[in-house]
């Protein structure tokens, strides 16, 4: 199966989702506060994104192959949790690193994207792999060109990654994203042997790195869904969606809110805001 190259009428639908993704993220930016629950955080997000952005949860419901249908509108995901954090009575602590990730459906296009938050005092060791992250996903991000593969995120993600002693999940990765929540092709985040496409414009693709302070593995919870660290070490993720361009990529879930890249990427400029 082919790699679907998006219309201008699809890139221009899907932006309008990706910035409803990233303003839900700025919307509860600041709720994220000690003695919230994750639950409270859920019902936030599910108001704004019905009742004011007039779009779809996309995660409340959703049921891949052999799964239970998810139960939230977020997924929120805190310390030694991977992803697919179930919201629920968990009220967030002081130093908590807590990763929230939305996707919204607007006029049939999804928006998905999600940003790291540490709560109130941060710890040393929270900002630090919060942070090393976010390079993480520039790195890959910034492998994104026409002439360069999709292998070439895995390898900068990786080499980002492999001097700082933190470990990136093998399990789980980005994923092309349209009129589909999960569409071709599966973008690692670390370097594979496989042959990979090669980015061609039009192409639309999440970059989500998951990165333990930890060893690599993961492990299910019984709750059909919450991934969690083995050895239990902190875990962070942020996911943004790069369209692919003539001379290199786009940011297509961007906000106001959402944090500047680091100094060091070149290829792409944050917007400003009114
Ligand atoms: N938003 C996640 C992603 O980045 C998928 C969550 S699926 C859910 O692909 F069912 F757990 F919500
Ligand atoms: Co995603
Ligand atoms: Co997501």
């Amino acid at each position: 199966m082919a790699i679907h190259i998006k219309t201008p009428e699809e890139i221009a639908g899907l932006r309008i989702a990706g910035r409803l993704a990233s303003e839900l993220l700025d919307y509860l930016t600041p709720f994220v506060k000690p003695g919230i629950t994750t639950g409270e955080l859920d019902k936030l997000a599910y108001d704004y994104t019905v009742n004011v952005q007039k779009c779809i949860p996309a995660c409340l419901g959703y049921q891949p192959e052999g799964m239970t249908p998810y139960p939230a509108t977020t997924c929120i995901s805190i310390n030694h949790v991977v992803c697919h954090g179930i919201p629920g009575e968990k009220k967030l602590k002081h130093g908590d690193i807590v990763n929230i990730d939305v996707t919204i459906v607007k006029d049939g296009f999804f928006g998905d994207n999600s940003r790291m938050f540490i709560v109130g005092q941060p710890t040393i060791a929270g900002k630090r792999l919060v942070e090393a992250t976010w390079g993480c996903m520039w790195a890959g991000i910034e492998a994104v060109r026409p002439g360069n593969c999709f292998n070439d995120i895995g390898i900068a993600c990786w080499e980002f990654i492999k001097p700082l002693g933190l470990s990136i999940v093998h399990e789980y990765g980005g994923h092309g994203i349209g009129r589909v929540f999960h569409g071709e092709p599966h973008v690692c985040h670390v370097p594979i042997t496989a042959p990979t496409a090669k980015f061609e414009p039009g192409m639309i693709f999440t970059v989500e790195p998951m990165v333990n302070a930890g060893k690599r593995h993961i492990m299910d919870l019984n709750d059909g869904w919450t991934v969690v660290t083995k050895d239990r070490s902190l875990s962070a993720q942020w996911e943004l969606e790069v369209l692919v361009t003539e001379t290199g990529y786009d940011i297509l879930t961007v906000s106001k809110g959402m944090p500047e890249p680091p100094a060091w990427v070149k290829g792409w400029k944050k917007p400003t805001f009114a």
